[in-house]
């Protein structure tokens, strides 16, 4: 496999989607559009996507945590088979708007599944695929939440309904699993304006893998 796995992960309303947009577009310029892939989880295959369905469809608010544990891993497991196995062996550079630490998080730490068992699931479905490089966009819970409210009010989700609490939970949980691995995860202060935060994402990018805007980044 030649191609690089770029993770982002961080609390609802962090900025991930937003940071990655721009930092697409700007690799898109260096390395052509052929050579970056967006994805998203979960999602990011036709079956995934379906999934996704499922999972964020607001009429199933009784779905049971391990079914919706189960259908984030299974989501996940199409994605990889379809999306970044075949995206990492034409050698592209893959932007994933949340993997596994998201599961880990929401189902093992936010849900109490256990992290140890959404390991164990995960690792059935991943098959030894990790990201070379996981963005933990950090953001206060109110911070994130306030965001959502002002300017996405219209796509509030169901998971976005989960109390501050929860929300509290999620970041805490994001902030431990980067302390367990702070080879692959590296944190970035999201609460600043967004163009400093997507410089901030190029310079991390660029420390992992320095042919990545090395004509923007002061090394
Ligand atoms: N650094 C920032 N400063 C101010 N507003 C921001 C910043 N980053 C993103 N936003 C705004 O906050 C909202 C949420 O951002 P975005 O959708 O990118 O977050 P997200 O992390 O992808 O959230 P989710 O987990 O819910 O998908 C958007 O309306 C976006 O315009
Ligand atoms: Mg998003």
């Amino acid at each position: 496999m030649s191609g690089k796995f770029i993770s982002f992960e961080g609390p609802d309303g962090a900025g991930k989607t937003s940071v990655i947009r721009q930092i697409k577009a700007d690799l898109i310029a260096q390395l052509g559009e052929n050579q970056v892939l967006y994805s998203r989880e979960p999602g990011g295959s036709p079956i995934a996507e379906q999934i996704r369905q499922v999972l964020f469809a607001p009429e199933n608010k009784d779905m049971d945590a391990r079914t919706e544990a189960l259908l984030f891993a299974a989501s996940r497991r199409q994605h990889v088979v379809s999306t970044l196995r075949p995206a990492l062996a034409a050698g592209k550079v893959i932007l994933c708007d949340r993997y596994v630490d998201s599961s880990l998080v929401y189902q093992g730490a936010g849900r109490q599944l256990g992290e140890e068992t959404i390991w164990k699931l995960n690792q059935y479905a991943i098959d030894g695929l990790m990201p070379g490089l996981t963005i933990d966009l950090d953001v206060p819970s109110e911070v994130g939440l306030r965001r959502i409210a002002e300017h996405r009010a219209d796509q509030v989700n169901r998971l976005d309904k989960e109390k501050l609490s929860f929300h509290h939970m999620v970041r805490h949980a994001f902030l431990d699993l980067q302390k367990d691995d702070p080879d692959r995860i590296k944190l970035v202060d999201a609460s600043q304006p967004l163009d400093q935060v997507v410089a901030n994402v190029k310079r991390v990018i660029n420390q992992r893998y320095p042919e990545l805007f090395a004509n923007e980044t002061q090394r």
